[in-house]
């Protein structure tokens, strides 16, 4: 696996250009299985995970291809093998959002049970449930989700916590289940809303996605068309945090603001100039900055993606930061990684303390997930020192040409193969 090599360097200055967001990317690839025809999307990020999704739809007998001019270009015959083996879910959790797809166009799938991962057990178990409540039956097998829904019909449901996956999976087997299906307590996130902007485009009709009550009427059919992914909040969110910790003044090209207000809001306390003009966020960062307090939650809250970045800009503030994970139980690895380069985080239970210290030292350390991995990278513009990022391929997972966009306004950085 890759390494990055970064050094604290000047102030960032200039642009970046915000990819489209792989949460949205990988489920509008899913969709693409609800139709025949040849479906376009842009501004789908080349990364590791967009790679792996086409892998999977290869294997279930669709055609992916990257265009000249960057577009995705997926074909669906009408042939479809409903089947998502383990080694495609092993790599990619979000694999198992061709499951609600596969069930509402040939009424079956096998789909391997993902296993636990670092950021605890993270079950299914609110997909399938709520796929249940529209006529799916489910067994596992040797590891396998073996599903049935000769017909889907719509249902009431009303989702315990408002689960990306198991709104997605509900709104791609709702759209062709007959009747009305309605979500209650459904994930807010923008990319559910993009999702349905797709579905809809599709000939979908869906209500109310981007709110916590979504009703779908189902339709006969659904047509390939073109779609734009929305861009990449979260990437956004990491540039921010590297500005808060290098110093500068950036323009993140095509973020939106409206999407991530609540951190605009944060990073603003914590000393950024932060203001949105009409095709981005552009951002001004100065001195160390200051401690603030921060829980995660379903959106709008602050995303769980955003906290390690958070983590690693307030473990060199100008004073002691309070940061609670509501999201997941166990996504507190990336701390034992910072404590390395001398950051003083205290966890206790599902919170942390984090004492800010007013300059990190340079270390080994190793990316254990995307986002801790892009922890790392902004931890490390605050180090004295080369530090150097183990399994920087976590990284490549989520973010395309992370280290160009990053030298790009004169960050030091490079990758090692
Ligand atoms: N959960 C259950 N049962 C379920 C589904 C979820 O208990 O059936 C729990 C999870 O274990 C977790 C919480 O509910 O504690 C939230 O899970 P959610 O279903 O919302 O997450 P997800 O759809 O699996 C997506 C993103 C994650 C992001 C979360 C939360 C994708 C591919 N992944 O996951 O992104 O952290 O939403 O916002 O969209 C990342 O991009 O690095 C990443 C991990």
């Amino acid at each position: 696996m890759s390494r990055f090599v970064v050094r604290p360097g000047e102030p960032l200055q200039g642009e970046i250009q915000v990819s489209g967001a792989k949460n949205s990317a990988l489920k509008l690839m899913a969709a693409t299985v609800l139709a025949e025809g040849r479906c376009v999307l842009r501004s789908v990020p080349d990364i590791a995970d967009v790679e792996i999704m086409g892998r999977l739809l290869e294997a279930m007998g669709l055609e992916v291809r990257r265009r000249e001019d960057d577009a995705l270009e997926i074909l669906r015959g009408a042939e479809i093998v409903p089947e998502a083996p383990y080694e495609l879910v092993e790599q990619m959790r979000a694999s198992t959002a061709v499951l609600g797809p596969l069930l509402a166009t040939v009424g079956e799938a096998r789909v391997a049970l993902p296993g636990g991962d670092d950021f605890g057990s993270r079950p299914i178990d609110m997909h399938l449930t709520s796929l249940e409540a529209l006529g799916a039956t489910f067994e596992l097998r040797h590891g396998v989700i073996e599903a049935r829904a000769p017909r889907l019909v719509g249902a009431e449901v009303v989702l315990e916590y408002p689960s990306n996956g198991a709104t997605e999976n509900l709104l791609m087997a709702g759209v062709l289940a007959e009747g009305t299906t309605t979500v209650r307590n459904a994930a807010r996130e923008p990319e559910i809303a993009d999702l349905a902007a797709f579905l809809n485009r599709m000939g979908a009709r869906v209500l109310g996605a981007g709110s916590p009550t979504i009703v779908i009427e189902g339709v006969e059919s659904l047509r390939a068309v073109e779609h734009v992914a929305i861009p990449d909040r979260i990437e956004a969110a990491t540039f921010l945090c590297a500005l808060a910790v290098a110093g500068g003044e950036v323009t993140l090209r095509g973020a939106r603001a409206d999407q991530m207000d609540l951190l605009v809001d944060k990073m603003g306390r914590m000393g950024l100039r932060i203001s949105p003009e009409a095709d981005g966020i552009w951002a001004m960062a100065r001195g160390r900055p200051r401690p603030v307090d921060v829980a995660t939650l379903p959106y709008p809250g602050i995303a769980t993606d955003f906290l390690p970045m958070l983590v690693a800009v307030m473990s060199l503030a100008t004073g002691t930061s309070y940061a609670t994970e509501n999201v997941y139980a166990g996504r507190f690895r990336y701390v034992g990684e910072l404590a390395r380069m001398g950051a003083q985080v205290r966890v206790e239970g599902h919170h942390l303390v984090v004492d800010g210290v007013e300059r990190l030292s340079a270390a080994p350390v190793r990316a254990v997930d995307i986002r801790a991995g892009a922890a790392m990278v902004v931890a490390a513009l605050g180090a004295d020192g080369a530090t150097t990022i183990h399994d920087a391929g976590h990284i490549d997972r989520g973010y395309e040409r992370f280290v160009e966009k990053l030298t790009g306004v004169g960050a030091d950085i490079e990758r090692v193969d």
